[in-house]
This record gives C-alpha cells, sequence and structure tokens, in this order.
C-alpha cells in the first residue's frame, strides 16, 4: 500500500507534525513541495496526506500551484493537517476545491495548533515549555485518527473570518512575495548557504558567498531561524510590522524575538527533498 505525505514547512512545525504522522503510517514517504509535483505523483498512492502551516488565513501559495499539478489517485484516503495559531480561514476549503476538480475529496482534515513562527514580526507565543508537549500529544491523536482512516469533516471558514478575508487579508498578500526586500546578513555571515538549501520557496541564491533573496518569498523565516550563525538580519515591511505591534500589545508580548524553530527539526531535515520514514 502505497503512502504518500506532501509537506511545506517553514520553521519545522508542520514537518514535525508530518514525521510523526508518517512514523504511524507504516512505510510512509514524505516530500517536499520543492520536488516537480509530476515526478512525485499520487496517482497509484492509497494515502495521501498534506501537511503545511495557514499563511495569511490560507495555504501558502507554492503549496497551492504544487497540489494544482499533482496527479492524485481519486479513490485514495485523503487527508490534511494545517499548522497555526489562531485562525486556520479558508486553507482546507483552497485545497478542497482543488481536489475536487481531481474528482477527488479530503476524507479528514484537522487544524493544530503551533508556536508563531513569524519572528520577523512579532515574538514567538504562546510559550514554547507549554505548547511543545501539547503540540506532540494532538499529533500523535491525529495520527491515530489518521491510522483508523476516520472520516472526519475538515474545518470551515467562519462566516466572521469569510466577510473580512479580502479586507484584512488583502494587504499582506500584496506584498507577501517581497517580504525578503528587508532581508540583509551582516558580517558575520559564512557563506554557507544554509539559507538557499531551507527555503521551501526556491527564493534564494548565492552570489560571492552571500544570499540573494530573489523577490518569491511567502515570509516563512526559514533563513532566519535556521542561520548558523545568525548573520540574517531584518527591516519587517510596515503592514508586518503594525500587525506585530498590534499583536504584541493584545497578548503582552515580550519585547525580544527569539529566533523560533520547532526544536526538533534542524536545518539538515529542512534540506531534504524526500524523506524515508522505516
Ligand atoms: C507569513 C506567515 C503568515 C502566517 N499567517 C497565519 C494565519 O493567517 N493564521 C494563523 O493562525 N497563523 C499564521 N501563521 C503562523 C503559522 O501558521 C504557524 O506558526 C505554523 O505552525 C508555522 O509552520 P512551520 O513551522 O511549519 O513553518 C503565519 C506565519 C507566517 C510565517
Amino acid at each position: 500500500m502505497k503512502k504518500i505525505i506532501y509537506y511545506y514547512s517553514g520553521t519545522g512545525n508542520s514537518l514535525r507534525a508530518a514525521i510523526t504522522i508518517a512514523e504511524s503510517l507504516d512505510g510512509a514517504v514524505l516530500y517536499s513541495v520543492r520536488n516537480d509535483s509530476q515526478k512525485v505523483s499520487a496517482k497509484d498512492a492509497d494515502v495521501i496526506g498534506f501537511v503545511c502551516p495557514v499563511y495569511e488565513w490560507d495555504v501558502p501559495g507554492v503549496f497551492k500551484s504544487f497540489i494544482e499539478n499533482l496527479d492524485i489517485n481519486p479513490n485514495a484516503y485523503i487527508f490534511m493537517v494545517a499548522t497555526y495559531i489562531a485562525v486556520h480561514g479558508r486553507c482546507f476549503e483552497t485545497v478542497e476545491d482543488i481536489l475536487s476538480k481531481k474528482n477527488a475529496h479530503f476524507s479528514y482534515g484537522r487544524a493544530l495548533r503551533c508556536v508563531a513562527s513569524q519572528c520577523t514580526a512579532y515574538p514567538p507565543f504562546p510559550p514554547e515549555k507549554i505548547m511543545l508537549p501539547y503540540m506532540e500529544r494532538q499529533t500523535k491523536k491525529i495520527s491515530s485518527e489518521i491510522v483508523a482512516r476516520k472520516n472526519i469533516p475538515y474545518p470551515h471558514m467562519s462566516s466572521l473570518t469569510r466577510r473580512r478575508y479580502q479586507n484584512t487579508m488583502g494587504p499582506y498578500i500584496a506584498i507577501e512575495h517581497e517580504y525578503d526586500k528587508g532581508f540583509y546578513t551582516d558580517d558575520r555571515c559564512i557563506g554557507c548557504s544554509t539559507c538557499e538549501k531551507v527555503c521551501p520557496n526556491q527564493n534564494i541564491t548565492m552570489s560571492e558567498k552571500r544570499p540573494v533573496w530573489n523577490h518569491h518569498c511567502h515570509g516563512c523565516n526559514a533563513c532566519v531561524v535556521y542561520c548558523p550563525t545568525k548573520a540574517i538580519q531584518f527591516k519587517t515591511p510596515k503592514a508586518y510590522q503594525e500587525l506585530g505591534t498590534f499583536i504584541s500589545k493584545i497578548l503582552r508580548l515580550p519585547e525580544k524575538r527569539k529566533r523560533y524553530h520547532h526544536p526538533l527539526i534542524k536545518a539538515c531535515d529542512l534540506m531534504k527533498d524526500i524523506i524515508h520514514i522505516e
């Protein structure tokens, strides 16, 4: 029986969830969306999973285009797990719409609350010592439901979120691809190209041993948080700065912005395009 999980992850929350689910599914293969979807087709898969973060109340654009180009077995058990902090928005609807054009449908969908990953805009929250054990417990529960092939309807976008989507998210979506315009390296950069290799969007190229950001960014923060010398600095776009100030104020977050990534996911894990789980 062929079991495939496709994932997108910037700071490791989604990859950690994908690996945990794959470990409970005997012999599952994990594919990063950096692959060519035609070459890692799910045409003959019996179990197909999608695991990704929520960005701007939706799925990351790269993840969406990957699924649009993917061949799928419409009779497979298809599941999706979206990692998020507060509002999952329309992420499940977006993928379900793509699937339905391929005569396929979700059997299972769950949103998994995680530590906030956008440390270039606001500090990570809630505290890791509370969230990490919670994330592990929830992912194990999700895994056992998937192993049991449960049919669980995915969470829908609330009517309030639907009404507010365009006005609230529009300004962020408009500038998201150039989030990287404020990224630069200081003299701690050792030219190791970790940033280039962990970027899930393949947005970074190296020139004279320094990263160049090519403005098809999703603001995932992988380059910033996985830089081994903390050499990548940033100037956050104004709209995101305002969002960060707002979130920090209402949640009374500390000034200090720790460079969060999931502690069990290392840079070398994010560099892989294929992960085989024994
Ligand atoms: C650019 C960006 C946009 C985000 N947008 C949302 C959002 O709309 N709703 C939400 O609940 N979380 C949002 N988040 C938080 C992430 O979905 C969450 O931290 C996720 O677990 C990160 O997954 P990863 O570690 O696999 O990259 C956003 C994070 C980033 C970096």
